[in-house]
């Protein structure tokens, strides 16, 4: 099946299809199960522009609203990365006179909260009210509407152009990305910056890390697609950087047209996608295989387990774990239960799998002899944290980039 490019209007090829699925986020009361939306969760590659998306998508208004259950504040490290974030924009681009910052997607006000403490103009414009209220909570101005050209439009005229336009894990959320980038072209002021920090396709295939493919997020950026895409919205890819996030992101710096000398890092990465073929149909073959690979070995050692009469339980569930549980066809016969530390989403069920969550102290409390890691990409936080867990026998299991036991 093919679809024409979210971004160019070329052929977008599928290359793999994880099957019938729900939304990552939905978390189910009890009661809602018979509701449930179904999809097919399928991703391709643009021939034309490389651009990787999804073949089917959930409508905006079922994935963000009142009761969105991601909360960005919800780990140490991204509350430090995100307030080194503001102080970076505050030293650097922030620093003119009445300086503005827009932030599209700032949900609880991780990043902008920095910026309302040091009195720096700025917005953030935020669709999911529940997220959007905890960030007023903190000082932060918040618009709660979707970013698109109207949105865009209507800012410019109340505040005036912007200095910076920031993304964090949002921009790739944004299926109609043309209004998204005219917006960019009416509210980004000449000399300004629209900076985004996004999962990587290359960390998604170098890793195998198929979780993070589902329904929010509509496109897989590269390098090399990010950059056509710039060039189509008349804008300049100046600066990519490697950031540690959610198991190796990357941060684009756009600028408008000969504002800025790219830095050699661009030509660099261009170069590093180029070697690794990371628009190669080969490549995305090969992943196809790694991820049957991993389904394969995941589901064989909880059965083991199960048969040996031993305990495992989830540990974080992000809505990359809708994924894994769906496509693996992991429900709570396999995993009981999964524990994580955000309210909102305790006492409900993983879309799909049904596996309740509970809070963190439903593990404390009585220590399985195994702990799935969905939250993988907090592995460092979550061991440090639960090491007792280990210093009682407990094993944790992983599977990027391939089934693991860490004992
Ligand atoms: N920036 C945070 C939150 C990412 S979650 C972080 O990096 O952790 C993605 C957020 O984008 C959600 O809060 C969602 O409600 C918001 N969002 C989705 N579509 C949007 C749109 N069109 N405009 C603005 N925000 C949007
Ligand atoms: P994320 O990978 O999208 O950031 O989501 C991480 C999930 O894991 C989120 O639901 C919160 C949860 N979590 C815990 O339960 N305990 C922890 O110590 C950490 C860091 C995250
Ligand atoms: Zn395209």
């Amino acid at each position: 099946m093919y679809i024409n490019c979210r971004v160019c209007g070329g052929n977008v090829q599928e290359f793999v299809d994880l099957g019938r699925q729900t939304m990552a986020n939905g978390f189910l009361r009890p009661e809602d199960v018979e509701r449930e939306y179904f999809f097919r969760l399928a991703v391709g590659m643009c021939e034309l522009c490389t651009m990787v998306q999804l073949l089917e998508e959930v409508p905006q208004h079922l994935r963000y609203h009142d009761a969105y259950r991601y909360h960005a504040s919800g780990s140490e490290s991204h509350r430090k990365h995100f307030a080194q974030n503001a102080r970076r924009f505050m030293e650097s681009e922030l620093t003119g006179p009445d300086p503005f910052i827009v932030e599209i997607g700032c949900n609880d006000g991780v990043m902008l909260s920095t910026i309302a403490q040091a009195g720096v103009r700025h917005l953030g414009v935020e669709p999911a009210g529940n997220v959007a209220e905890l960030a007023k909570a903190k000082g932060v101005q918040v618009l709660s509407e979707f970013f698109d050209l109207a949105t865009a439009t209507e800012i410019r005229a109340e505040h005036g152009r912007a200095d910076v336009i920031f993304g964090a894990n949002t921009i790739c959320h944004i299926a109609d990305i043309e209004s998204l980038l005219l917006g960019v072209d009416v509210l980004l002021g000449p000399d300004g910056v629209f900076v985004f920090e996004e999962p990587y396709l290359g960390t998604i295939v170098g890793r195998t890390a198929f979780d993070q493919i589902y329904d929010e997020h509509i496109f897989y950026f590269t390098v090399r697609s990010v950059q056509a895409m710039a060039d189509r919205f008349g804008l300049e890819l100046v600066d990519v950087e490697r950031i540690p996030l959610h198991g190796g992101e990357i941060r684009y710096t756009l600028a408008r047209p000969s504002k800025r000398t790219p830095t050699p890092a661009v030509g660099d990465l261009l170069a590093a996608e180029r070697t690794r073929g990371l628009a190669e149909p080969e490549t995305f073959e090969r992943f196809g295989h790694d991820v049957e690979r991993v389904r394969g070995d995941l589901v064989t050692l909880l059965r083991e387990i199960r048969a040996e009469g031993r305990r495992v339980v989830g540990y974080g569930a992000p809505g990359k774990c809708t994924t894994v549980t769906n496509y693996c066809e992991i429900g709570p016969d396999l995993v009981p239960f999964i524990c994580d530390s955000t309210p909102s989403k305790q006492g409900h069920l993983v879309s799909g799998s049904h596996i309740p969550v509970r809070p963190p102290e439903a593990f404390a409390h009585d220590y399985p002899d195994f702990a799935l890691l969905f939250a993988w990409n907090h592995a460092e936080e979550i061991m440090t944290k639960e090491k007792a867990f280990r210093d009682a026998g407990g094993k944790w299991i992983l599977y990027v980039p391939d089934v693991h036991i860490i004992g």
